[in-house]
């Protein structure tokens, strides 16, 4: 990829009796950017940005979000819009490839991941070799990761054909991986996919179906699914896609580099939220416990779980698609007056209106709703994030796709400020006191 940045004017620094001009480049939307890369060379000073929030670490052109606004857009396409008219297929074309398929296109590539959903029969001894009580996120660290022990011939990353095969291949083993975890955390037989059906329908039939009676999908669940697909697609450089592009730095097979990004996102701080807000609206059980909860936030002993972001200062654009998705599960296959769902809706309103979240622009975020949307279609929480990781992976490898493509791209290597002691001799242990 050649860079898009155009060149915006520059910035004038000055450190004591220094003074250097910083390049300053534009992007096509969103904020400017000061190019230091040559800071360090000419004055022997670090940036010091702990968890980078004025630091953007790369060029791309995937995705884009405006936090103040409340926008998401892939490939410039507003993520509402995708949600309402696209479905999940479409929208990995989409990020790999930068346009939305032909006809022909779209058929092909749905040909491409259909046909690589089945694992190599080997594989499903790692699932085998886990305690049944296995988080099925520490099953998907490992299982992901062993591919790459699997499928040498698509690891050669300079290989642009390999780079292609092995994005289509976790796309496609992603849900039969996922859905085994399932499966052998509840002690059920594992469930081949079936080539004739959607992306969501066969992953909700290799999680829900058993040998002793028939399954059908649910047409409306399916939509669900795939819609829940959508949203997690991809959002920029997050935590977890940031560390598919550290470890794809280093030139680590994308196998690899996708289970570093499950094991990031398996934090509560990030994927494993939805897990965590579920938990939260259990906890609080009743709209009449909301008040004591919210107290027990401003006093800082816990936080609000599906809420808040460090990039949307306003409403998370998929938190509503997924709020209307949580009504729709629910009419189908649960019940609208769910109180988990009340409890969600009222603690959304108190939390609009209340100084302490509007003075922090805290709103809910992606993760407020999914839960009980997974909840009410048959998942245990436990496979919450590991459903995300799903729809992330082809975020995650279209990002790292796009930095080994990238002439500029080094090995990820920040700096530090060094407060620890500074050099003295080796004390022998009888002089120690
Ligand atoms: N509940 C209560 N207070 C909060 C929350 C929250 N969920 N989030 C932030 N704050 C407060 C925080 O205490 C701080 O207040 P003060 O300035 O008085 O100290 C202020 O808001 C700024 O917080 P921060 O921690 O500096 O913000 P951040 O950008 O570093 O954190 C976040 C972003 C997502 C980690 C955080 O909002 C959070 O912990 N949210 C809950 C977890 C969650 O829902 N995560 C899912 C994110 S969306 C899906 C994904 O991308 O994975």
């Amino acid at each position: 990829m050649k860079s898009q940045a155009t060149a915006g004017g520059s910035a004038k620094l000055t450190i004591g009796d220094r003074s250097l001009d910083l390049p300053i480049l534009k992007g096509s939307t969103g904020p400017d950017v000061l190019d230091i890369r040559k800071l360090y060379a000419e004055t022997d000073a670090f940036t010091y940005d702990p968890g980078f929030t004025s630091t953007a670490a790369c060029e791309s052109a995937i995705t884009f979000i405006d936090g103040d606004k409340g926008v998401l857009l892939h490939r410039g396409y507003p993520i509402d819009q995708l949600a309402q008219n696209s479905n999940f297929l479409e929208v990995c074309y989409l990020l790999l490839n930068g346009e939305l398929p032909t006809a022909s296109e779209y058929e092909r590539f749905e040909h491409n991941i259909t046909y690589h959903t089945m694992l190599h029969e080997q594989f499903d001894r790692f699932f085998l070799g886990f305690r049944r009580d296995a988080h099925p996120m520490a099953i998907m660290v490992g299982a992901v990761g062993a591919l790459s022990a699997f499928y040498h011939d698509s690891t050669d990353i300079q290989d642009p054909e390999q780079r292609t095969i092995s994005a289509h291949r976790m796309i496609a083993k992603m849900p039969t991986i996922a859905a085994r975890a399932y499966k052998y955390s509840v002690g059920q037989p594992f469930v081949y996919p079936r080539n004739d059906e959607s992306y969501a329908a066969n992953f909700l039939r290799m999680c829900f179906s058993v040998p002793a009676e028939d399954y059908v999908v649910n047409p409306v669940l399916e939509r669900a699914m795939d819609r829940i697909f959508i949203l997690h697609a991809d959002h920029e450089q997050n935590a977890s896609t940031s560390t598919v592009r550290l470890a794809g730095s280093s030139g680590a097979n994308p196998f690899a580099c996708i289970a570093a990004g499950i094991a990031c996102l398996w934090g509560p701080s990030h994927g494993g939220a939805n897990e965590e807000a579920l938990k939260m609206l259990k906890q609080i059980g009743t709209p009449e416990q909301i008040p004591e909860y919210v107290a027990g936030v401003k006093d800082r002993r816990y936080r609000l779980m599906g809420f808040g972001h460090r990039v949307y200062k306003n409403y998370d654009p998929r938190a509503k698609v997924m709020q209307q998705s949580a009504e729709e599960v629910l009419r189908e296959v649960g019940d609208p007056n769910d109180p988990l769902f009340q409890v969600a809706k009222e603690l959304e309103q108190i939390a609009l209106h209340d100084e302490f979240f509007i003075e922090r622009k805290l709103y809910p975020n992606v993760d407020f709703y999914s839960g009980i949307t997974l909840s009410a279609m048959g998942f245990p929480t436990d496979m919450f994030t590991v459903l995300f990781a799903l729809a992330r992976t082809v975020g995650w490898i279209a990002q790292w796709a796009e930095m080994i493509e990238d002439p500029s791209q080094k090995i990820g290597r920040p700096r530090q400020l060094y407060t620890g002691q500074p050099m003295r001799d080796f004390t022998p242990i009888e002089q120690r006191g």
